[in-house]
């Protein structure tokens, strides 16, 4: 159904454009709420049934030098010892876990770091982490994934040599682009070789799956000059490609104010760049999944879109649908069953909970129905770029819920060609750049107006 964009269609992204969530969940994150106690989280983590699947993820959030884009939870530091510390609080709140979770011999089915830089972790410290997670469960699955979010300016032999021994098997590099005006302009020091050298690295150590993280956006990115990328990005012979639409929130994130406003792509050109860069990759044969993943026909994900399993959760387009996801480190977000759960963000709060003895968590949201629902919906569109809301409705056992004012809220997308709804009720994204402004149809926390500011852009 997706097809190219042709000019009509980019005219009417261009006259739809807003800032809506990219949905890593549904309620997302600006959503959940405060308030919940220890003991409600406690009853939360003992309702996991024993010997259920379950996926895990530990935040570091940590760099050695800010990328001005950044929009993730870290900060830079250039002691050792921030990190360090950081590493005991982490394996104090596992040591708080453990008694809970240990006697239900959960499956691991994945484990993935991710940050900031997981890559600041010395060896040591990584493997100390890892020998406390496989506390919580069982590590024996065969199809246990163990990834790690890598910034080639710090792979290490040393690092790569841990990795492998705690059964590290994908990793994902930031790569964001090759051109040196560009890099020099977002403040990341890196050229092709560092991520050469790197991805050399990972299948030197047996980590044959490398996934490699690209942005469009960002200043000074030309048509041209993301073409000469995307094709030396392909000579690194990635597993998966994510190219990612660069947010620019300078007024969440105050280092992006430090980016030279004038020098970013106007969101017509930044479409142009988008599918620039797409036509390299499906041309070398990439499977396009989603609204910004191209994978190797070989990998997990055109297997899972293919059968209809493809998820997509806070880390972003994924195979593991597991139903709970337990996010250990700041900032990180459980989803456990039906109820999300978020970490404080900041440190010191982070700290001081995991220190006297309490979950360092923040936020909460529990699904209502609607939102359960709803949820499914915005996950599959994000996944497939089509959905039948009411047949996903009936198939959770709600075949009445009420999607009339979500239709008609389409509808202008359908009239100028960015969506078509089939006589069954089935929604049809015809650009991907439609799927976000569609799932933000079926988005009842959305403010309508311009106080959507905190969310991101196409
Ligand atoms: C959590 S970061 C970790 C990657 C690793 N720290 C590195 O940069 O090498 C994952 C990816 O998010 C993307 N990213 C970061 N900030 C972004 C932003 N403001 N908008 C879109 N993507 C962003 C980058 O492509 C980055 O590689
Ligand atoms: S993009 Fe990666 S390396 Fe750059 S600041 Fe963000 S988390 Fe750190």
């Amino acid at each position: 159904m997706v097809h190219q964009m042709n000019n009509n269609i980019k005219e009417s992204i261009l006259k739809h454009d807003r800032m809506v969530p990219r949905y890593t969940s549904y309620p997302t994150a600006p959503h959940f709420k405060s308030g919940a106690t220890q003991d409600w989280y406690r009853k939360e983590l003992e309702k996991i049934p024993a010997r259920s699947p379950i996926s895990l993820y530990v935040h570091v959030p940590f760099c050695s030098q800010l990328c001005w884009f950044c929009g993730c939870h870290t900060r830079v530091t250039s002691r050792y010892s921030a990190v360090g510390d950081y590493t005991d609080w982490l394996l104090q709140e596992l040591s708080m876990l453990v008694p809970i979770l240990a006697p239900k011999r959960l499956e691991v089915r994945y484990l993935h770091f991710g940050g900031g830089s997981p890559t600041m972790l010395r060896p040591s410290d990584f493997r100390r982490i890892v020998s406390r997670l496989r506390k919580i469960g069982d590590f024996t699955r065969d199809d246990l994934g163990v990834s790690v979010e890598i910034d080639p300016r710090a792979a290490s032999a040393d690092k790569l040599s841990a990795y492998q021994k705690c059964g590290v098997n994908r990793a994902s590099l930031g790569v964001q682009d090759f051109n040196q005006q560009v890099m020099n302009a977002v403040n990341r020091s890196q050229d092709y070789d560092t991520c050469k050298r790197a991805t050399d690295m990972c299948r030197a150590h047996g980590i044959n799956n490398v996934n490699i993280d690209l942005m469009y956006g960002l200043p000074y990115q030309t048509r041209d000059s993301i073409r000469k990328t995307a094709e030396q990005a392909l000579t690194l012979e990635p597993q998966r490609i994510s190219l990612f639409g660069y947010a620019h929130v300078p007024w969440m994130k105050k280092h992006m104010r430090l980016i030279q406003e004038d020098a970013l792509p106007s969101v017509e050109d930044r479409l142009d760049l988008f599918e620039d860069a797409a036509e390299v990759f499906e041309n070398a044969g990439y499977v396009p999944i989603g609204i910004d993943h191209f994978c190797k026909e070989s990998d997990n994900l055109v297997t899972a879109l293919r059968s209809n399993c493809l998820s997509r959760n806070f880390q972003g387009y994924t195979d593991d649908n597991c139903p709970y996801l337990l996010a250990v480190g700041a900032s990180g977000i459980s989803r456990l069953g039906d109820v999300y759960v978020q970490n404080y963000v900041h440190l010191p709060p982070y700290r001081d909970r995991v220190l006297s003895g309490q979950f360092p968590f923040d936020k909460y949201c529990e699904m209502t129905e609607s939102d359960k629902i709803r949820a499914r919906v915005i996950e599959k569109m994000m996944c497939n770029l089509s959905v039948n809301p009411l047949g996903e409705a009936a198939g959770m056992g709600i075949p009445d819920h009420d999607f009339s004012g979500v239709y008609e809220s389409i509808m202008p997308l359908v009239r100028d060609g960015l969506a078509q709804i089939s006589s069954d009720g089935t929604v049809h994204a015809l650009a991907r750049q439609s799927a976000r402004l569609i799932c933000a149809s079926f988005d009842q926390y959305l403010p309508h107006s311009s106080e959507a500011r905190h969310v991101t852009s196409s």
